[in-house]
């Protein structure tokens, strides 16, 4: 067996009503609480209330910063973090999706360390502890939760940028699968094609590794048998929690492994376009496992076993692309790039910016040229 590195020092609490916790998981942490949300859905489902009331009941000072936007800017993660100093925080909540999560790690590590948050581009650029992160997701999907990534949107540049580091994996991750119940069918489906990608890029990785790959099949399986009844009928509190589930279980899988090519590929229409970035992943996913499949047939064998299909072990490319292509369809997500309103004339301009992604180009287990990024882009429009 191949040896292996396994990282994850956050506290995992998984469960309904977990969430009623989060002022006394917090109250461990710290005294003066800032409050990372979005600005709509944490409100109007209730969660942001529940949280506030839960932080003031153990004793917790809070202030509210709800100004993340879906795809956080530098400039939001900069304005949180000044609000942070000026109060004196000493620990962050973050409450909502992958970007207020993401949000709150930025602003954990610029309230501690100072600096501007391009300063940690990249990884290992942080050396030292920041302030502790309490995440609460509302979705099931980006894992943040319990990763040591954030991914945040660069205007000058127009691109995505992400920080890696593992002083930035939340100290506590508090999973209530009630809070997953308000989502829409569409970001539903979005978010949990992202944790399936996250599941299918993690154990495609040339990182991958032994623990890690059974989280991936696990959560491979679990998306594949569940999402569908989970998008149909959002109140159904069994689907919601099996999603969330997976979606953590994927997040402790790229925490490993780190994504690869389809996350590449998958940033820039984002950025551009303001695609939800499960969006963007599931509409490339199956020509990225295409160009990917040849490197590796046993991997994708065992991919197709995890999403339910049996046959011959030489044709797991292709078995887990249709699979994949049919949970797509029962989730009722859009399967090209030119149904989500993107212009052919800005496919070269993604090429060249899946180049600049070079962890994730490093990850993949076959190397891509800008002519063959630029070909999945075309092959998926
Ligand atoms: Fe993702």
């Amino acid at each position: 067996m191949r040896s292996f590195h396994f990282l994850l020092p956050t506290e995992v609490s998984f469960g309904e009503g977990s969430i009623t916790r989060v002022g006394q998981e917090t109250s461990r942490l710290g005294r003066r609480a800032l409050v990372v949300t979005g600005r709509k859905s944490s409100k109007r489902s209730g969660a942001l209330d529940t949280v506030v009331g839960s932080l003031k009941k153990a004793g917790v000072t809070l202030e509210v910063f709800d100004q993340v936007e879906e795809n956080p800017s530098v400039e939001t993660v900069e304005l949180g973090s000044s609000v942070a100093r000026k109060m004196g925080c000493d620990v962050i909540v973050g409450l909502g999706g992958g970007s207020p999560m993401d949000a709150a790690k930025g602003m954990a590590v610029l309230a501690r360390l100072g600096g501007s948050l391009g300063d940690y581009f990249g990884s290992a650029r942080i050396t030292s502890p920041v302030l502790p992160v309490v995440a609460v997701p509302t979705t099931a999907g980006t894992g943040s939760e319990v990763t040591p990534y954030a991914v945040f949107v660069d205007s000058h540049k127009g691109m995505k940028k992400s920080v890696a580091s593992p002083y930035i994996f939340p100290r506590v991750a508090l999973l209530d699968p009630r809070l997953t119940i308000s989502m829409p069918p569409d970001v539903t489906a979005n978010t949990g094609i992202d944790a399936l990608s996250h599941a299918v890029e993690g154990f495609i990785s040339t990182k991958a590794q032994p623990a890690s790959d059974i989280l991936a099949l696990e959560a491979v399986g679990i998306i594949h048998g569940h999402l569908p009844q989970a998008v149909a009928h959002g109140d159904d509190i069994e689907a919601r929690t099996k999603v969330l589930y997976a979606s953590m279980l994927a997040g402790m899988v790229i925490a490993q492994t780190g994504t690869t090519l389809l996350h590449g590929v998958g940033y820039a229409p984002t950025t551009k376009y303001g695609i939800p970035h499960g969006l963007s992943n599931g509409v490339l996913m199956p020509k990225v496992m295409a160009f990917n499949g040849s490197a590796d047939q046993e991997r994708f064998a065992r991919l197709a076993v995890a999403l339910g299909q049996r046959g011959d072990a030489t044709r797991g490319t292709k078995l887990a692309i249709d699979a994949i292509e049919r949970l797509r369809d029962e989730v009722k997500m859009p399967t090209r790039l030119r149904d989500l309103g993107i212009q052919e004339k800005d496919l070269e301009e993604f090429a060249r910016q899946t180049m600049e992604h070079t962890r994730n180009l490093a990850n993949n287990i076959r190397q891509v040229s800008w002519e063959e990024a630029l070909q999945i882009y075309r092959d998926s429009y």
